[in-house]
């Protein structure tokens, strides 16, 4: 029994799809949420600053005490291995998972992967899935959608937001696939709009989820898990309070209280300078 928390971390809200699985697989566990809003997007900025940023959200959340870390960011995942092999406490990224699900749902062996464009370009991603599926994946980078869904925006309201997922889905319709990962966790929160566009036959993984499953599992496995089924304290920490539309999405989709609370910049370096 371990009763520290477990940290859970993004360049913003789309981790927080990690934190509804967790809760709903592991209610007694503590958990610590750190979006760093006030730099987001990740999505587009070199591997090696990636890198240095994740340095720092770990950095923090290691001070912090936590016992694990779940990197609840595509980006993060695939372009800061290197931050993320060295911690000192189990760390799972959302790449593994997601590509073990995208095998084993496929039917076809065609999979489609959208993501930012740092992900598609790290080549990572789509690498573990073509280890297990043995076929190409189309990948698509969509570096419209993660800063429309983190100020909030409404997909069935939003013309913006559905003529460039409608465009991003397309060459993935071309190649026939069955199955598409979400590879950016802020896009399960505008799952539906993918679902719409993509149809019925085309089933969606969403990678922070599958990352959680394997988080609980393995936490489990080492004896690492609080014993208690009474719901723990859940604490996010934001570098910049998300917008009201995104707090109220967060709260639709965790289906319960989201308190945010301001984590100054400042504070967050200062810790990783030490
Ligand atoms: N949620 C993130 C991801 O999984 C990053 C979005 C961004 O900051 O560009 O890739």
């Amino acid at each position: 029994m371990d009763p520290r928390a477990i940290g859970i971390f993004d360049s913003g809200i789309g981790g927080l799809m990690a934190v509804r699985m967790l809760r709903h697989l592991l209610p007694g566990e503590p958990i610590l949420y750190l979006g760093d809003t006030a730099r987001m997007p990740y999505g587009d900025r070199p591997a090696g600053e990636i890198g240095r940023l994740t340095g720092e959200l770990t950095g923090w959340l290691l001070r912090q005490n936590v016992k694990a870390l779940i990197a609840a960011c595509g980006t993060i995942s695939c372009n800061a291995g290197e931050t993320l092999q060295q911690l000192p406490v189990p760390c799972f990224d959302v790449v593994t998972a997601a590509a073990e699900a995208a095998a084993r749902t496929t039917r076809n062996g065609k999979v489609g992967l959208a993501a930012t464009s740092a992900t598609i370009h790290s080549g990572r991603f789509a690498e573990e899935i073509e280890k297990r599926t043995g076929q190409a994946v189309t990948a698509v980078p969509c570096p419209r959608l993660a800063p429309m869904i983190e100020h909030g925006a409404n997909p069935y309201n939003h013309p913006e937001m559905i003529t460039a997922v409608a465009e991003y889905c397309q060459p993935m319709l071309q190649s026939g696939v069955d199955t598409v990962v979400l590879g950016c966790t802020h896009y399960p929160l505008i799952a539906e709009l993918f679902a719409q566009i993509l149809g019925p036959e085309v089933t969606l993984i969403d990678c922070a989820g599958e990352a959680a499953k394997s988080a609980a599992k393995a936490l489990k496995e080492q004896h690492l898990l609080v014993e208690g089924h009474s719901p723990a304290a859940v604490e996010y920490r934001f570098t910049a309070l998300p917008p009201q539309a995104a707090q109220q999405t967060a709260r639709r989709m965790l289906g319960e209280d989201f308190t945010p609370r301001l984590l100054p910049l400042e504070e967050l370096t200062a810790f990783s300078a030490e």
